[in-house]
């Protein structure tokens, strides 16, 4: 199950499949997953970022479990685990790829997993990465985050006067020491919107540790697993270096507008300076929100 174990700071590291790993977890131990799968591409398996960085010299190897099977079998058994590790009122994301233009996008399988698998697709975020990447007609300029609560739960989410338009704009890291390592910046910004200082964030598909880099320094306990042995070395590195370095982190690069939301109880009427958005569906007939304007 667990071939190695290192606790550094507040984060525990674990050298393992996510889904055995996680199948040893405690129900309802941990408030919010954030997490960057294979996308089953079979990216850096002799296609042209291999060749790529081959001829520059660099390190490569195939992304474990990122053959479209695989891919779907591994996600499959994560997010059974998830909703059960997760508490009730929780948090799960799950980065994705854009699609078109090669590869069969994974979004919409991701988001009827997650429903299939006792969570609830709650809404999907776009990573505009600032730049287009390389295609034909259409250029790949940005990524999905599937966002979801476990069923019957409420989505966990850190500021209630708080709201944030659903495009993350940030570029990737110029220098990655994993081919899909994701910016500091994207997944700090999840976290924050997310969970509170103290609350338990998971990663199931650790890769070079990002998110326990974001979680070191904003305060947040860590849970990271990683299948791949020379990435977990790494991911203990850079951990490591951020809690010695623990508030060098700057702010997200995309300063999400605020606005000041309350709920509106029944019979109440909105303040002078208050629009009042009625909420349909699930949340009930009478239920309306007060904003701020
Ligand atoms: C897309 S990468 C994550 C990159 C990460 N977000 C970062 O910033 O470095 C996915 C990672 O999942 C790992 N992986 C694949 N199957 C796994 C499994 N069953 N359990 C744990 N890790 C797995 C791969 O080795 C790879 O490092």
């Amino acid at each position: 199950m667990a071939a190695r174990e290192e606790v550094i700071g507040d984060a525990r590291l674990i050298l393992g499949d996510c889904r055995e790993v996680m199948a040893a977890m405690p129900a309802d131990s941990v408030e919010m997953i954030w997490t960057d799968p294979p996308y089953g591409h079979s990216n850096h398996d002799d296609d042209f970022n291999s060749r790529l960085n081959a001829h520059r010299g660099l390190a490569d190897a195939p992304i474990a479990n990122d053959d479209p099977e695989s891919m779907r079998e591994v996600m499959d058994g994560m997010l059974t685990e998830a909703s059960r590790v997760l508490r009730r009122d929780c948090c799960c994301c799950c980065c994705c790829c854009c699609g078109g233009g090669g590869p069969r996008p994974t979004f919409a399988w991701v988001a009827n997993r997650m429903d299939a698998a006792g969570l609830q697709f709650f809404h999907s975020v776009i990573w505009d990465k600032v730049n287009p990447g390389l295609g034909w007609r259409y250029r790949r300029q940005h990524e999905m985050v599937m966002v979801a609560h476990r069923t019957g739960g409420r989505l966990l989410w850190a500021d209630d006067k708080r709201a944030r338009p659903n495009i993350i704009k940030t570029s990737p890291p110029r220098e990655r020491v994993h081919p899909n390592e994701k910016p500091l910046a994207l997944v700090a910004e999840f976290i924050e919107l997310h969970s509170s200082p103290g609350h338990t964030v998971l990663d199931p598909f650790m890769g070079s540790g990002t998110t326990g880099v974001a979680c070191a320094n904003l305060g947040r306990r860590f849970i990271g697993i990683e299948l791949h042995e020379p990435y977990f070395d790494v991911a203990c590195r850079r951990i490591e270096a951020a809690y010695k370095q623990p508030r060098l982190f700057a702010e997200p690069t995309s300063k999400p507008e605020q606005y000041e939301v309350r709920y509106l109880p029944f019979g109440e009427d909105a303040g002078a300076d208050e629009a009042i958005q009625p909420l349909g569906g699930h949340h009930g007939h009478h239920a309306r929100l007060a904003i701020k304007q």
